[in-house]
């Protein structure tokens, strides 16, 4: 199985990060803020003018570089992006148009939460240009969703990605989460079938993971929550592959599932080691070898873009040497099924990817090595073993 991969140099994408949430949920790390936890010291008008204001100020910045572009891809992430409304949404995507500018044909996606979601907002998000959404489902079983402290009904995702369908959108993801204290093997199949029943294109699924400094975290450190073990998250891992792969729902990263076409252009160009400009607070960005990530805080962000000056956190920026990118690079490659050409190891690393093509974890097509099933369910393993 190959995939057409672009050099990397031609790659150009945009992430914008909304750092709002209605709550948290208790296994969530991300830059993400209640209304509770902002009080009065970010407004959602504050926030989009900032970030409109960021991205003029970016692409300028690209421009005097020569590294100006139109983006290929654009993805709003979260938080839940869904908050905001099909208006605010418009808003973000229209900043991307009036500054980097959209390449034809781009692919436009948008998170959102099911929850904050109606046949009207994907009207409304479709008629301003989005033509892909991805949906935290999670689980299908309530008890799970209580656990992970999901406050939608069970099936509001199923029907959320129809509304999505029907309202015109031919690329929608569903995301899972599976090996959740509690979540039995049953448990998991019936969130598979209710996303094979949702006629997605997309699946991502990945393994819980106890993120420290969150109230989970807590739970497991009490001993309120166990926690699987590996051999039974490999078993789950076998049992959504075994679900999705019949269905025309063909693994392309170790943890992303989808129909010919339906992949995300977007997660590929980081996986790939595109360039993109990440907008909003927290949000990181990669430009020609260098990475830099912005002010957390949406407070002390705004007020940084008041004063025309780009949010770059002081500690956040880092030129990457040759030899780290091409430690990102193994990294994020070999999970891909298009795996990476053997020219592009190094002579250190050989013998250890020929180790691994001779125990069956990694395999060899025209020229390019990737992982085999077995290698996908160890494959943080045998990158750490590749790059020791
Ligand atoms: C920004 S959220 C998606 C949009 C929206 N905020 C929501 O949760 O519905 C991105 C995805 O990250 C995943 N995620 C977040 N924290 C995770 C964790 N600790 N372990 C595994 N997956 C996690 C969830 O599957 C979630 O759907
Ligand atoms: S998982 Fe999604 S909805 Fe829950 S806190 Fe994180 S970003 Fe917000």
């Amino acid at each position: 199985m190959s995939l057409p991969a672009p050099s990397a140099e031609d790659l150009f994408g945009v992430y914008l990060h909304v750092p709002f949430c209605a709550t948290r949920c208790g296994y969530c790390d991300f830059n993400t803020y209640t209304p509770g936890e902002l009080g009065s010291a970010a407004s959602t008008g504050s926030y989009l003018d900032a970030i409109v204001r960021e991205l003029e100020m970016g692409a300028a910045q690209l421009e005097t570089q020569g590294r100006l572009r139109a983006a290929q891809t654009v993805f709003i992430g979260g938080g839940t992006p869904s908050l905001l409304g099909a208006t605010g949404l418009a808003t973000l995507l229209d900043g991307v148009r009036n500054s980097f500018g959209l390449a034809k044909g781009a692919e436009v996606t948008t998170e959102s939460n099911p929850e904050s979601t109606s046949p009207e907002f994907f009207a409304g998000i479709r008629e301003a240009g989005f033509n892909r959404v991805s949906l935290g489902m999670q689980s299908a079983a309530e008890h799970v969703l209580a656990t992970l402290d999901r406050t939608h009904t069970p099936g509001r995702p199923v029907a959320a990605a129809a509304e999505a369908r029907r309202a015109g959108f031919d690329h929608v993801n569903l995301d899972l989460i599976y090996g959740t204290p509690g979540e039995s093997m049953s448990d998991l199949d019936r969130s598979l079938e209710a996303v094979l029943s949702a006629g997605v294109d997309h699946v991502s699924a990945y393994s819980l993971i106890v993120e420290r400094g969150t109230a989970m975290y807590r739970k497991v450190r009490r001993g309120e929550l166990p926690m699987p073990d590996d051999d039974d998250l490999a078993d789950r891992y076998e049992r959504i592959d075994a679900a999705l792969s019949p269905t025309g729902l063909r693994w392309y990263e170790v943890s992303n599932w989808a129909q010919p076409g339906g992949e995300c252009q977007h997660n590929l160009l980081y996986w790939r080691g595109g360039d993109w400009w990440g907008a909003g607070p927290g949000a990181h960005s990669h430009i020609n070898g260098a990475r830099f990530a912005n002010l957390k805080h949406p407070a002390r962000y705004a007020a940084t873009i008041s004063e025309s000056t780009l949010p770059i956190s002081a500690d956040g920026v880092e030129t990457l040497t040759a030899e780290q990118r091409h430690t990102e690079d193994v990294m994020l490659r070999l999970r891909l099924a298009e795996g990476m050409p053997r020219a592009d190891f190094n002579a250190e690393e050989l013998p250890r990817v020929d180790h691994q093509i001779n125990v069956g974890m990694l395999a060899e097509t025209d020229g390019r090595v990737h992982l085999t099933h077995r290698g996908r369910l160890l494959a943080d393993a045998i990158i750490c073993d590749i790059l020791v």
